[in-house]
């Protein structure tokens, strides 16, 4: 009997102090009372507990990989070409400050001259290629290959034991800029088989969400450029290309060369990533012929990545968002029903 009455007044403090508590987040959040400026700091246990979240994320999923020997001159000296092109503008190295973007980044990119005693070797690889999320450390996963990541590692691993002199001496020794990145060799993207989940994560990571409303990557409400969901139905790519596969892959490489002079980018996309970016359409084209299919009656004639919709029986209802076409002109954005 008296159990009742305590559990009662639990639940309803429980709901006083919830709703209180969603008061004051909606109040900070759309009251505008959180300061998102550079210029103001974490509180220091703010900052201890997103660096220990950070620290054991970066543990738990770095535990299974494997890690290649890593003592080889050669493969460090490769590695410090790298260093010196991609990371010392925000990290510095010993002797050498960090460029601007570096000097004024919250939270501030350390100097990794120690982050051999904090991490693994295979956990400087994971930081590397998956970079960390809203600390403005990027992800090389699309930029650099596997084994360069790994000649990043295996440099990392000689840090800690240079000073500034030698610093410059293997600077003088490391190869010229660029040391690394560039085109994944074809042969390499043809044999990997295509995958949406990647397809997403590289159209993030080639900026195109920075313009693109994309169905399926998060981002934000940006009309630089056409939305890209739709995508499936449009006739043509840009206004210029027939809409099929291998044309959007050719879109994605070569904007400039397709359209010259068009507000779209080259962006230095690999053909494995053109494949994989073109799969969200592949995947809506199918989807709207299956509902069209479904509409119709009878299945309709269409050859695979033909730009079919004008061989369609006329007598096919159309299916949700067909025909809606983007006049890729480079003018304003316009529809067209
Ligand atoms: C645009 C600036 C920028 C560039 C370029 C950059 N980083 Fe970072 N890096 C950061 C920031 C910011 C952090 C997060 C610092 C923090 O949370 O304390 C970071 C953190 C790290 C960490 C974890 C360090 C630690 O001990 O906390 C590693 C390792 C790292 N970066 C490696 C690299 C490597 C290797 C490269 C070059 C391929 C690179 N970074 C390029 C900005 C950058
Ligand atoms: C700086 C902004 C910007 C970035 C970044 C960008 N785009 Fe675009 N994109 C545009 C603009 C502007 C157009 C319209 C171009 C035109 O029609 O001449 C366009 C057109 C397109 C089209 C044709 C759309 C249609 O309706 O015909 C596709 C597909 C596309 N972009 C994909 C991508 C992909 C994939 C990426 C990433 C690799 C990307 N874009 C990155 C601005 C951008």
């Amino acid at each position: 009997m008296r159990k009742r009455p305590v559990l009662l007044v639990a639940a309803a403090t429980a709901a006083v102090l919830g709703v209180g508590a969603a008061v004051v987040g909606a109040a900070v959040v759309f009251g505008g009372l959180y300061d998102v400026a550079s210029t103001t700091q974490h509180w220091q246990p703010t900052y201890a507990l997103v660096e220990t979240a950070m620290r054991q994320s970066v543990r738990l999923r770095a535990r299974d990989i494997a890690e290649p020997p890593l003592a080889d001159e050669a493969m460090a000296l490769r590695g410090a070409g790298c260093f010196r092109d991609k990371c010392q503008q925000c990290h510095g190295a010993p002797g050498v400050a960090q460029d601007d973007i570096g000097k004024s980044m919250q939270p501030l990119p350390g100097p990794l001259v120690d982050a051999r005693l904090h991490w693994r070797p295979r956990e400087l690889y994971w930081l590397t290629r998956h970079g960390i999320r809203m600390s403005g450390m990027p992800a090389w996963e699309f930029r650099l290959r596997e084994q360069e990541l790994w000649e990043l590692v295996a440099f990392m691993q000689r840090l800690p034991d240079l000073n500034a002199p030698q610093y410059a001496d293997w600077m003088r020794r490391a190869p010229p800029a660029p040391a690394c990145g560039g085109e994944l060799p074809a042969a390499t993207a043809a044999a990997a088989p295509p995958d949406l989940a990647r397809g997403r994560m590289a159209l993030h990571q080639h900026a195109c969400s920075a313009c693109h409303i994309i169905p399926g990557v998060t981002g934000a409400r940006v009309h630089v450029g056409p939305r890209l969901d739709g995508i499936g139905s449009r006739r043509t790519i840009a206004g210029t290309l027939p809409n099929t596969p291998e044309n959007m892959a050719r879109w994605i490489m070569h904007t400039q060369q397709v359209k010259p002079g068009t507000a779209m980018p080259q962006l230095g996309v690999g053909e494995r990533e053109a494949r994989e970016m073109g799969l969200p359409r592949d995947l809506e084209v199918r989807r709207l012929r299956t509902a069209r299919r479904a509409s119709c009656g009878r299945r309709p004639r269409w050859p695979a990545g033909r730009g079919g919709a004008r061989r369609a029986p006329p007598t096919c209802a159309r299916p949700e968002g067909a025909g809606r076409a983007w006049r890729g002109d480079g003018g304003p954005a316009r529809w067209r029903r």
